[in-house]
């Protein structure tokens, strides 16, 4: 199917706003005044693909939903490994555990690795689950700033924050809420860190298949033999397919230590978490039939970037430059004379368009001065919403 049709599609997939609203929780459609237009928690508006849909029922309709094996299901377990294999991850089935998230995913991982006493060096800023996470765990976190602006890693910026009590790295590749991608070079100097002070690298990859710009996806553990064997990589089917209500996501362990610390610290073997198998069943159709439904779904995702790049850059005391990665915003306010969380309350009461302020408990001290915005929705409700904030901003 050629990418217009498919990205067309996206428009004819119209959207249900009453399903949204009953069903559309985490900031968004089921938990805002009616009139209001959630561009908060980054999760689609659209409905999940047909072959998703139709592999849940045909599972479902032949009765059997017991227990799933431990780790997860063999096909799921297979479909993970060949996908991160398409990424250079050297990966096998036996490698990889099923989990009910991303979020989960990070949890366990925090739990296998880290505990009281312990520092977890993160970035600032990073989507709350790394650092709260990491806490969960009993670890310190340690922030390290990025660039404002650019978001890059400065030069020496991490390893000044190396003490003997460090004991992993945690990173968020593409990035939440900046939408950058990391690029090979600082993954390398990463994972070089990593190895000189023997640290466990986490890496959320849940938004790795969102790739807009003209930039590569690269996976740290992809990078060496070394590097891969002390990386956890994390990572989930909300971003990409729409799942986050099946809570899904998986952890693929780069050593044989690793993988029995995780599977352990995840309370599978007890049955005390873990994927369910409905879940399992529609990330595994996700991962081997939905690869058109994704292209259109990018190909959609590229026009609203567009569009909302240009028009929130526009308005006055915005910048607002364009995520290479990931459908979040992360716009700098700081000139319109507002702080974040003045101006996010303005948008919701008076433009009713809600989005998240740069807030120490989402994203750290460094984002003070942005708003993040998700764009994962039809045209005609993206542009309702920056009409209104042009109105707002604009109009006085
Ligand atoms: C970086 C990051 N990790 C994890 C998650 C959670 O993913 P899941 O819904 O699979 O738990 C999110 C959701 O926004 C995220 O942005």
């Amino acid at each position: 199917m050629p990418a217009d049709s498919q990205s067309d599609n996206f428009d004819r997939f119209h959207i249900e706003p009453q399903l949204l609203r009953e069903r559309a929780f985490n900031l968004r459609w089921a938990t805002v005044d009616p009139d209001v237009i959630p561009l908060t928690a980054a999760d689609p508006d659209f409905p999940v693909a047909h072959e998703i849909r139709q592999a849940i029922a045909a599972h479902a309709a032949e009765g059997v939903l017991g227990y799933g094996p431990t780790e997860g299901f063999d096909g799921f377990r297979a479909a993970v490994a060949r996908m991160l294999s398409s990424r250079s991850v050297s990966a096998r089935p036996d490698q990889i555990l099923a989990t009910d998230g991303a979020a989960s995913a990070l949890w366990a991982a925090c739990r296998a690795v880290l505990g009281p006493g312990d520092e977890a060096l993160t970035f600032d800023p990073i989507d709350f689950l790394l650092p709260h996470c990491s806490e969960q765990a009993g670890a310190t976190v340690v922030r390290c700033p990025l660039e404002r602006g650019t978001w890059v890693i400065a030069e020496g910026a991490l390893e000044q924050r190396i003490t003997e009590h460090t004991r992993a790295i945690l990173l968020c590749n593409p990035h939440n809420p900046t939408g950058r991608v990391l690029r090979v070079d600082e993954l390398r100097r990463i994972g070089d860190l990593a190895i000189a002070h023997d640290l466990v690298i986490i890496n959320d990859e849940v938004w790795a298949d969102i790739i807009l710009g003209d930039v590569e996806m690269t996976s740290i553990a992809s990078l060496s033999p070394e590097i891969a064997e002390r990386t956890i990589t994390v990572s989930g089917f909300s971003k990409s397919y729409g799942l986050a209500g099946l809570r899904i996501g998986f952890i693929h362990s780069g050593s044989e230590s690793l993988c029995r610390r995780v599977l352990e610290a995840s309370g599978a073997p007890r049955t005390t978490f873990g994927a369910s198998v409905l879940s399992q069943v529609a990330a595994q159709a996700a991962l081997e039939h939905c690869d058109s439904w994704l292209a259109g779904f990018l190909d959609h995702l590229r026009q609203m970037r567009t569009m909302a790049v240009a028009r929130l850059d526009a308005l006055p005391g915005v910048c607002c430059r364009a995520p290479e990665g990931t459908y979040l915003l992360f716009p700098d306010i700081r000139k319109t004379g507002f702080d974040a969380q003045a101006l996010a309350q303005r948008l919701h009461d008076e433009a009713r368009v809600a989005v998240v302020p740069g807030l120490m408990e989402w994203f750290g001290p460094g984002a003070e001065g942005h708003l993040r915005l998700s764009f994962a929705t039809t045209e005609q409700i993206l542009d309702e919403a920056l009409t209104r904030i042009e109105k707002m901003l604009v109009g006085g």
